[in-house]
């Protein structure tokens, strides 16, 4: 069983390709109801993004509440460049066998412009090569630590993870422009269930994962958050795959 978590689609595309290249099951964390039966399980993966330098706090709860069977374990996550000591973190809530980090194009629009369309489509080559890498070592049942890590990591992993979790995860900047048309698919695919429409424009609630899906898919670019992200590029990786990837 792989369990992914994913905003704007790389994660997902990420697990569904290892799925195919293992012959394994893909699970969607946000959709599931039940804590899944995995003692019959011969490995367990966990695909998801990077925030501020260490796993998304839903994926980590999620791990806490399996339990721990002997079958092989690993986790492979999706950044824009590093990961810092994420997947050593994310390691004391469910041991991993092997761990690897992989840059995909970088989502984090509220923080800094994405990527350009040149260095959109060289990441996603250079992740299905290295997909290949990655599964042919899992088959073996390698046990590896390949994650960039970058820069005071363990800073980057404590204290700007922890501020990122208690303080950014605000949705108080997200706001709808005039350019809404009231389709609705925000709060369709909001995977926190936290916007409503409201007069025909987008309200949100408060939990908030910060996957930034809202902002980066909305069809019409309508979505804001503050006054930074005016002008800078959408990203969702739905717009890079061919028609049997999506
Ligand atoms: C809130 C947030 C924080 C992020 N922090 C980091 C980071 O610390 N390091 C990094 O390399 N990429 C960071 N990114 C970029 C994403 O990890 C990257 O684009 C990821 O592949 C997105 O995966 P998804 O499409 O499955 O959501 C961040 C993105 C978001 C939305
Ligand atoms: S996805 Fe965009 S256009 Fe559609 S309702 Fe939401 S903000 Fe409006
Ligand atoms: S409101 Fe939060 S959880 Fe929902 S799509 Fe937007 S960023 Fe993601």
């Amino acid at each position: 069983m792989i369990f992914y978590f994913s905003g704007t689609g790389n994660s997902r595309w990420v697990a569904k390709q290892l799925a195919c290249l293992l012959g394994d099951q893909t699970y969607d964390i946000t959709t599931l109801t039940e804590i899944p039966d995995i003692k019959k399980e011969k490995q367990i993966g966990f695909v998801f993004p990077i925030y501020a330098w260490g796993a998304p706090e839903l994926m980590e709860s999620f791990a806490m509440k399996l339990p721990k069977t002997g079958a092989f374990s690993f986790g492979v996550c999706t950044c824009g460049e590093e990961a810092g000591m994420a997947m050593k973190q994310f390691s004391k809530r469910y041991p991993l066998d092997s761990s690897y980090s992989l840059v995909m194009p970088n989502n984090y629009i509220v923080g800094t412009d994405t990527d350009d369309e040149a260095t959109i489509h060289a990441k996603i080559n250079a992740a299905r090569k290295e997909l290949q890498k990655i599964s042919g070592e899992l088959l073996q049942r390698k046990k590896v630590y390949r994650v960039e890590e970058g820069s005071l990591a363990g800073l980057k992993s404590s204290l700007v993870n922890f501020g990122f979790n208690r303080f950014a995860r605000s949705t108080k900047s997200f706001y709808a422009t005039s350019l809404c048309n009231a389709c609705g698919l925000c709060a369709k695919n909001c995977p926190a269930h936290t916007i409503t429409m409201v007069n025909n424009l987008p309200s949100w609630g408060t939990r908030c994962y910060q996957c930034l899906r809202c902002i980066n898919e909305c069809p019409k670019q309508a979505i804001q958050y503050g006054k930074g992200t005016e002008g800078r590029r959408r990203y969702t990786i739905q717009n890079y795959l061919p028609q049997d990837e999506q």
